[in-house]
């Protein structure tokens, strides 16, 4: 088991074996004598003599389940892991809590030896020695590379003894991007409890609006932020995957805001995206809903394009189509409900596929449909499909006039993870009608693929208008 100590934080009950697999298909591509070295990232001072809460490096736990600071992982392509981790220290312990320590390290994670963290730098020209590539997570951490040509140049000064020194280094990511890429069942399984619990934490958002603004109260945005917090927290959820962007208002048409302390009014909408992470892995879900519990037409109006264009993308979101395809039906239908409302005017755009090729539904639609999830909101893996980097197109692009190479994007198969995100967010500006002006409208599911589709994960809070009114007023 994984549980690295009692004050662990995390709650998993993860069989070692997991990450044992994973070591060792990670290890089958590295050559026979190659080596990886993976460190874990690092305590950040936040002021004065406090951090910010620590979390593990992504890659790092994805091969040891281990939560610790100041640990690192090296594997060899024989499939013989070493954990570096923090020595037991009764004191250090009576203050930051319990380590699991070298000993216990092998028992507990699987791993082959563990060593003191402090002997790092005299054991890695020992292990570098006679390999000949070092593998390392490119640019990911800071001084890294710089670490590991030390390591090198210890190896190169025992050349004349007869030592050999590797002579490639080659970036890790690249093998772990593609493994983390497809989800195993254990990483949906906590990827749908982290979806279930995020789903809760919008509902209870919703009922607090429409309660709090019937009592009267002066709500700001906060206090929806703390409703979050709470089922996040209740759920046994570590910590928010990311920063709550809790916006009222005009406020939704700020893409990254955060949760501040703008009042929430009767009449306005309320965006939240917001979503928890579950044992290192994240949910992301956005909700936009009436803070009285009931659309205006203006509003319901938009909404109702913006579900529709995200149900559209859902139907698209299946094995063989493309990590673009649903961006592009969502589009499709965005752009023609901005056409039928008026939001763009058929005199001035054109038709649809107008539109379309111009992107002038960019005033009103700027980010992509989705992105990829797991260990990390925004997770790991390349976008274009493998066997088909060498294809490349360019295109102008019609808004900015750069241009742009385009590589064929990502096949999906069953077990990718991706969000489903698309959007409306209306600024005031000239020939745009006042009754949308300030509208910003987000709704986002995070999607696994199966066999025949996708899985939605985060439906446990309702998505259709008249449902979202209904659960508020309940
Ligand atoms: N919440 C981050 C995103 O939706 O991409
Ligand atoms: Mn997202
Ligand atoms: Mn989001």
């Amino acid at each position: 088991m994984t549980k690295t100590a009692d004050n662990s934080p995390m709650n998993t009950n993860v069989p070692t074996s997991l990450f044992a697999q994973r070591r060792a298909r990670m290890a089958a591509q590295l050559g026979a004598k190659g080596i990886a070295i993976v460190p874990t990232a690092p305590e950040r001072a936040r002021n004065r003599d406090s951090d910010f809460l620590y979390r593990h490096d992504s890659y790092f736990y994805y091969l040891t389940g281990f939560s610790e600071p100041n640990a690192w992982l090296v594997v060899t392509g024989d499939g013989a892991s070493t954990l570096f981790c923090q020595p037991k220290d009764t004191e250090r312990e009576i203050w930051d809590g319990l380590r699991l320590g070298p000993e216990a390290a092998p028992g507990a994670l699987g791993v082959q030896s563990a060593l003191p963290v402090g002997e790092l730098d005299a054991q890695m020209p020992r292990l570098l020695e006679n390999r000949d590539a070092a593998w390392f997570p490119f640019a990911t951490h800071s001084g890294l590379e710089q670490r590991v040509a030390g390591w090198l140049e210890k190896v190169r000064a025992r050349v004349r003894y007869g030592a050999l020194c590797p002579e490639t280094q080659r970036d890790l990511c690249s093998v772990l991007d593609e493994m983390r890429l497809v989800k195993d069942p254990h990483e949906q399984d906590i990827m749908r409890r982290a979806g279930a619990i995020s789903a809760r934490a919008h509902a209870r958002a919703m009922k607090a609006s429409y309660r709090m603004l019937r009592e009267g109260k002066d709500m700001r945005e906060y206090h929806l932020d703390a409703e979050l917090l709470h089922e996040f927290r209740l759920g046994g959820s570590q910590y928010p995957a990311y920063t709550s962007i809790v916006a009222a208002g005009a406020n939704a048409c700020v893409l990254h805001y955060r949760a501040d302390a703008a009042p929430v009014r009767p009449g306005e909408l309320v965006l939240i995206d917001a979503g928890c992470e579950l044992d290192g892995y994240a949910s992301d879900i956005t909700r936009t809903f009436p803070a009285d519990g009931k659309f205006s037409a203006a509003q319901r109006a938009l909404y109702d394009i913006v579900l529709a264009s995200q149900e559209a993308a859902v139907a698209a979101t299946k094995p063989g189509a493309r990590f673009t395809d649903p961006h592009e039906a969502a589009v499709k239908v965005l752009a023609q409900g901005m056409l039928d409302v008026g939001l763009l005017d058929r005199n001035k755009v054109g038709t649809l596929d107008d539109v379309i090729e111009k992107r002038s539904y960019f005033q009103f639609y700027m980010h992509r449909t989705g992105h990829w999830i797991g260990l990390d909101v925004h997770d790991a893996g390349s976008y274009v499909e493998p066997g088909e980097v060498g294809t490349v197109s360019e295109r102008k692009d019609p808004l900015s006039g750069e241009v742009i190479k385009d590589r064929p994007s990502r096949i999906l198969r069953p077990g990718m993870a991706l969000t489903i995100e698309p959007g409306i967010y209306v600024r005031p500006a000239e020939g745009v009608p006042e009754r949308f002006h300030h509208i910003g409208i987000r709704i986002e599911d995070d999607a696994i693929v199966t066999p025949d589709g996708c899985e939605l994960v985060t439906r446990g809070v309702p998505v259709k208008a008249d449902e979202i009114e209904a659960l508020m007023r309940g």
